[in-house]
């Protein structure tokens, strides 16, 4: 608790061209919570150089990143809005609950397997011990909440048993992480194949709509996405495609599944495709306007980036010390 406000964290990679599922199965949850708690939302860059980055890029998406969460509606004056390589609590309480990890854990964690079959010449340890610097960024907060897409939630679990091991021999050191998961949103999926998540990383643009898409471009791709042969307007499982993009408009307009299936029953996919590109227009040109503006604004930006960043150095520090002092490290004094 922090002014009698439940915690909440919740960060973002850096790397590659963020799609409408970072925005609708994370970024926009944060903004409905961020009245409700007290909230640190990072940019992870720590997490990035897992995988080889250049370091000019890395530098350039990471302030992208910043100027995006500001420019989505949360508001830095509120929100503690920050890098997390500019708190070193991160690393320190990383190594610390790395000795509290079991590799056999670590192996079972299925992003773990996808990337390293993706990067097979630099399967690193960093890598591997990913899912530990996640638990540290959560904990070192005392987190209650952590809004997150449907694909975090077995890093989360883990959290969770990392942090009741660690309470179990040492007391009531950290607060256990409850994850939030919208109710519409949590995985938005391919256009181009709905049995792969819309991801960063696809080799195929046209299957994920990147944040950043202009509008003509968001048209096309929803114009093109992939959907059945069946003819018939119904949100089911057997109908993947249509599904998820039923759960696309859905997120976008705050209509349930229930209304669309109503309003577009007896319009064919071409239609309802058309309809859902306006949809993600209108949800992603403001707030591309937004972005343009706010990177305008340097000595804004840069004033935000030192103010929150000591913000989360000071709430870091809290536990850090108390962890420290758990696990049997000297004080200063
Ligand atoms: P990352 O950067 O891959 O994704 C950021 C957020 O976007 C969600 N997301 C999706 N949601 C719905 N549909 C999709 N297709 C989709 N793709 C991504 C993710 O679930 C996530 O919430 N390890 C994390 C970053 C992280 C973190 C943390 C998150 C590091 N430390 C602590 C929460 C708390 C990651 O790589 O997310």
């Amino acid at each position: 608790m922090i002014d009698n406000k439940k915690v909440l964290f919740s960060g973002m990679q850096a790397t590659g061209n963020l799609t409408l599922g970072n925005y609708l199965g994370a970024l926009k949850n944060w903004v409905t919570l961020s009245d409700e708690y007290e909230c640190f939302y990072s940019v992870v860059d720590m997490h990035s150089i897992t995988i080889r980055q250049d370091p000019a890029a890395l530098r350039r998406r990471a302030r992208s990143l910043l100027i995006l969460y500001i420019a989505a509606g949360l508001d830095p004056e509120k929100n503690c809005i920050y890098y997390q390589s500019h708190v070193s609590g991160h690393a320190e309480l990383a190594w610390i609950l790395n000795c509290f990890t079991y590799m056999g854990e670590l192996n079972r964690m299925t992003q773990f397997k996808d990337k390293a079959a993706k990067h097979a010449d630099n399967i690193n340890a960093g890598l591997f011990t990913y899912p530990v610097l996640m638990a540290a960024d959560i904990l070192l907060y005392q987190a209650d909440v952590v809004p997150v897409g449907i694909d975090q939630m077995q890093h989360l679990e883990l959290t969770r048993d990392i942090a009741q091991r660690f309470n179990g021999i040492y007391g009531d050191v950290f607060t256990i992480p409850e994850a939030y998961i919208g109710k519409v949103g949590a995985k938005i999926m391919s256009l181009q194949d709905p049995a792969k998540k819309m991801s960063k990383s696809d080799e195929n643009p046209n299957g994920s709509i990147y944040l950043m898409d202009d509008a003509d471009t968001i048209r096309r791709k929803c114009k093109r996405a992939v959907t059945d042969s069946l003819g018939e307007f119904r949100y089911s499982d057997e109908q993947p495609g249509l599904h998820n993009l039923i759960d696309i408009y859905c997120a976008c307009t705050g209509l349930t599944p229930d209304a669309v299936v109503k309003e577009f029953s007896g319009s064919g996919y071409g239609q309802f495709k058309e309809a859902v590109g306006e949809a993600v227009v209108s949800v992603l040109d403001p707030l591309q306007k937004r972005v343009a503006e706010l990177e305008k604004d340097k000595a804004y930006i840069d004033r935000v980036i030192k103010s929150n960043a000591e913000k989360a150095t000071y709430y870091s520090q809290k536990t850090l010390r108390k962890v420290q002092k758990k696990v049997g490290f000297p004080s200063f004094s």
